[in-house]
């Protein structure tokens, strides 16, 4: 569908993502309006939005109870001031994401979106090692063809090719392997080529030396790179080599999170407790801005300190804990919880991929 040459000439103006702004104008959609599982474009066509605005509105576009919880928070307050206060809903956000997370993942930070949430555990990961006698501790290992977010840090984490040699020098101390869709051609079984791949892991800390290795980033089912599930011993491997080696894991959920794969987290479906979890998009259903990095509850121990150390973890955004993200952070996990969307997630995505696979 063409478009009138006033909207043609500001989207020439705009800065779209990832992607060639003539390819984009080749069928450009420009959406006015959103409901349940419907966008409208401009001129009133409607579209079936298969995919929940990329992994986002995972309880459909502008939920009732979630605009219902929007409403009551705009009527009181929309923003809390960063460093010198907490909004209340901030605090309720904290107590709601506790009672799902899995393990002691208790400790978190809200934030606007997910590369957010990557960037802060990256600094998060580094400043706990250097308060807890590791300061050595600093490199990052992540998967090629993985992809974490759009700014230096997560996308230094990324293995996304052109995505980030357009800005090279990336930032050091990020290295690589391949996820076990690279090799599963190579081996006779899906479990045998998950097994080579998580031990691979442990070749490359050992190599690099364990005290100069911080993490192991991993999104639990990637996206860029196909998304093909991995086995559950791949991440009991990865589990196992990461605490062998005092290497924190953690889960990039940021598609992941909060129902998609069956349970409230892809962590408890593949019964494995990373120490952090990264998480966003579907925490809003979209309807918010929103991301959160989580972290073991003893970690906190690491930045308490005395009012006078200067200890606390060195990082802040205007938009953290934001109160409206909040509110409707909370409406969604109970939304999640008391109609029972995760074991519904399940057994549609059981019946979808058996009808895929009769094809
Ligand atoms: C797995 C994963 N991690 C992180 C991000 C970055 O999140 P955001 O775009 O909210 O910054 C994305 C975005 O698509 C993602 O898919």
């Amino acid at each position: 569908m063409k478009l009138d040459p006033r909207r043609e000439q500001l989207l020439r103006r705009t800065f779209l993502d990832y992607q060639q702004t003539a390819d984009f104008l080749r069928h450009p959609l420009v959406l006015d309006r959103a409901e349940g599982l419907y966008y409208w474009d401009w001129q009133g066509k409607r579209y079936f939005d298969a995919i929940g605005g990329i992994f986002v509105a995972t309880l459909g576009h502008r939920h009732p109870r979630l605009m219902a919880a929007l409403e009551r928070q705009l009527a009181k307050m929309t923003l809390a001031p960063p460093m010198h206060g907490i909004a209340d809903v901030a605090l309720d956000f904290v107590e709601k994401i506790g009672t799902v997370t899995p393990g002691n993942l208790k400790y978190m930070k809200s934030f606007s979106g997910g590369s957010e949430a990557i960037e802060s555990a990256i600094k998060f990961v580094r400043q706990y090692f250097k308060q807890t006698g590791h300061p050595g501790k600093y490199k990052f290992i992540s998967r090629y063809h993985g992809y974490h977010g759009g700014t230096a840090g997560a996308m230094a984490a990324s293995g996304t090719g052109s995505r980030k040699t357009k800005f090279e020098p990336q930032m050091p101390g990020f290295l690589k392997v391949f996820p076990p869709t690279y090799y599963r051609d190579r081996f006779q079984s899906w479990q045998e080529c998950n097994r080579f791949c998580a031990r691979m892991v442990e070749d490359v800390i050992v190599n690099e030396d364990p005290e100069t290795v911080a993490g192991f980033i991993v999104e639990p089912i990637g996206n860029t790179g196909g998304i093909v599930t991995p086995t559950e011993e791949y991440f009991q491997i990865l589990r196992e080599i990461c605490t062998r080696y005092n290497v924190m894991l953690i889960f990039d959920e940021v598609i992941t999170g909060f129902g998609r794969t069956g349970s409230m987290f892809a962590a408890q479906t593949f019964g494995v407790t990373p120490d952090l979890i990264c998480c966003g998009k579907g925490l809003s259903s979209g309807i918010m801005p929103i991301g959160a990095m989580i972290a073991r509850e003893d970690m906190a121990e690491a930045f308490w300190g005395k009012a006078e150390d200067d200890v606390h973890f060195a990082h802040g955004h205007t938009f953290a804990g934001n109160p409206l993200a909040c509110a409707v952070g909370i409406a969604v996990v109970e939304e999640i919880v008391e109609k029972g969307l995760a074991e519904r997630a399940r057994e549609l995505g059981e019946y979808l991929a058996g009808k895929l696979e009769g094809l």
